[in-house]
Parts: C-alpha cells; structure tokens; sequence
C-alpha cells in the first residue's frame, strides 16, 4: 500500500523564514498548504508546488474551509509581525497580529482536529539574561511589545496543552540570518532591522553606511552580543520537530541558535575579512528594548531531538546574504 504524505499547514510561508521551511518540506516530498495575507510575505518566494489561501490567520471563514477539506498532520506557525521598533510605537498592531489574531486562529484549527502545532517563537522572551548562555527555564523577562505578545501566545498554548490534547513545540529563534543555497529565497524586507541584512545592503551598494546601536554596552568591544543561526538549519529544525511530534507526541519549548555570541562588530570584522574591504560604519545610539546579550544554551534541543548544525559558520551565513542581496537587485 502507497504511504500517506504528510501535509502541513503553514502560516507565513509567503515570508523569508516560512519560505525556506516551505522549499525544505517539498524537497522532502511532504505536501504544503500555506495562508498568508501577503502583508510582509511576497508570493515570489513560493514554490509552485506549494498551494497558497491568500487571507488572514484570523478569517475563520476561509480558514475553517481548508480544515473542512483537507487533513493536515500539522501546522507551523510563522505569520506575525516581527520588528521590534514597530512594536515599541504601536504596540496595540503587536498583540492583536502575534496574539490576539493567533489565538483566533488556533481555536479554529483545534475545532477542526489540527492539534499539533510548532510555534515561531523568540529568545527576545528573556529580554536581559543575567547568564551568558540562556536555557528554556531562563527568567522569562521581555523587554518591548514584540517579545510579549509571543511570550501570550507561548503561555495560551501551554495552557492549551493541559486541558485539551494540544501538542506543541515552541522554537525561540535566536537571530536568524543567511539565505536559501539554491538561492530560491531569502529576507526581502526593506524595513528589516536585522544587522546582516542591514551589512548586506552596505556591500551591494543600496546602503550607504552601517548604523550600529550603541557601543557603551558592558560587553569585550562595547557592542551587542547576539547568537547568530543560518535559516537553513532552522529550517531543518522545523523538519525534525515536525517528525518528533508526529511521533513522540510530546511538547516541548527549545532555544534555537548555535550556542556561540558574536558581538556586532565581530561581524563587521568577518565581513571585512571576507571581502577584503573596510565595510563603513558609523555609531548610534542604543535602541529602546534591545539587550546587551543572548546566546543560547542548545543542549536540550540537540538532546531531545538530535539535531546537529551543518552552516554553523558566521562567513557561510555572510556569504548567503549578500549573494541573496545582490539577487535581489537584478529580480525585485
Ligand atoms: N526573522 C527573525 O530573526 C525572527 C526571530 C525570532 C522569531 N521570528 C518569528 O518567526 C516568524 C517568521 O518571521 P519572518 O522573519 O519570516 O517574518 P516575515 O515578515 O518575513 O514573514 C511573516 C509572514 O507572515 C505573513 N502574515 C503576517 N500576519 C499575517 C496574518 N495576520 N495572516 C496571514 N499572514 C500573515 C506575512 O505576509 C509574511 O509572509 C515570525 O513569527 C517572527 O516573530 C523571526
């Protein structure tokens, strides 16, 4: 008998970490429903082999429809709003599109049986560790309206866990950065706020300059401390979770980074050293709700679910986005 393909719902395939999940799920040979409302996403990143329900996670109508007709062994959920500046001057947009929004749609998909959902979530929960390598017990202390409205919707789904058969696996990203190999996707936001991004555009010529928020930080050079992950391991991360759940059944919330901090001009220094230039920087002030430093401890993950890393190197991570950038002159 022909086995049954695993179809997964996922919401925010249209954007630049569900896109690359998208791509890994079909090269797998999994099948794909997205929703996306297009607000940030770009239906250029989309395979042609994934189906697309352009609405919002919170139209219940159209959501229930495609629950009604298809059975769906999962769902990963991406689709939010994800810059923390943003958050800081509306902070109301936040908690209705990461939670409030969410939770609409969550409620829907339990209606309808989908009980196993993996969750985008954000190391921004611990806001200012006191420790060096943050574990999943870490205080959980965010530090603007981003990182609260996911820390909600992490809480409404362990609640959810207790008194229904909800099962999940919550992912707190650390900093995501890099692109697709095949270059199929990658970041297209003109408002990202993510510093390789931001490098990226300085050497392709679209940005005259680097910003760096603040250099009086308690840190070796003055600068912040981040924990930086190629989104192709992240993806894998999602596709090992996805087989853990289905299988095991069990919820759990795991750090995803490498476990090693590089300060912000460490990575203007790689970046130097990769191309054999200076990259022009000038310094700023600190942004409001920003920590000094996070960095991840991955032991549980790598227990639990055995993953180990295959780009875990700052210059692959470099090199992806830039090549990506230079793409992204010529076709967008
Ligand atoms: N990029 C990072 O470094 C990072 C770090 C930590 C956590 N995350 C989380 O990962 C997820 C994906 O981030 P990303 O960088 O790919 O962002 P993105 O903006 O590229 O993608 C988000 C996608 O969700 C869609 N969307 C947003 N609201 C929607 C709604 N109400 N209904 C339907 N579609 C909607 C957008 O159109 C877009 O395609 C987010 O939840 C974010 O909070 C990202």
């Amino acid at each position: 008998m022909k086995k049954r393909v695993n179809h997964i719902l996922v919401t925010g395939g249209a954007g630049y970490i569900g896109s690359h999940v998208v791509n890994l799920l079909l090269d797998k040979g999994y099948k794909v429903t997205i929703i996306d409302n297009l607000i940030t996403g770009n239906k250029k990143l989309i395979p042609k082999k994934a189906k697309l329900k352009i609405c919002d996670i919170a139209d219940k109508y159209s959501v229930s429809e495609l629950l009604k007709n298809n059975n769906f062994d999962a769902v990963m959920h991406f689709a939010g709003m994800i810059r923390v500046d943003e958050s800081v001057k509306y902070p109301k947009k936040y908690y209705n599109y990461n939670y409030h929004k969410a939770k609409i749609f969550l409620e829907t998909c339990f209606k309808y049986n989908l009980k196993k959902v993996i969750f985008s979530s954000t190391a921004a929960v611990y806001g200012n560790p006191k420790n060096n390598f943050v574990t999943e017990s870490s205080p959980l202390k965010p530090l603007n309206p981003y990182a609260n409205s996911k820390l909600k919707l992490e809480r409404f789904l362990i609640k959810k866990n207790k008194s229904k058969k909800i099962k999940f696996i919550i992912l707190r990203y650390f900093n995501v950065a890099g692109a697709d190999f095949k270059m199929r996707t990658g970041l297209i936001s003109k408002f990202s706020t993510h510093l390789i991004k931001k490098i990226s555009e300085v050497v392709v010529g679209k940005r005259k300059n680097l910003v760096i928020y603040g250099n009086d930080y308690d840190t070796k050079d003055g600068t912040p401390i981040r924990d930086y992950i190629h989104v192709s391991d992240l993806a894998y991360i999602h596709l090992k979770s996805f087989k853990y759940l289905i299988t095991k059944k069990k919820s759990h919330i795991f750090n995803c980074g490498y476990g090693v901090g590089y300060s912000v001009k460490d990575v203007v220094e790689c970046c130097n050293k990769l191309y054999k230039k200076k990259l022009i920087f000038k310094f700023g002030p600190r942004r409001k709700g920003d920590s000094k430093m996070l960095v991840a401890n991955t032991r549980k993950f790598m227990k639990i679910i055995k993953w180990r890393p295959k780009f875990n190197k700052l210059n692959i991570i470099l090199e992806t986005s830039i090549k990506w950038e230079k793409k992204l002159s010529k076709n967008y």
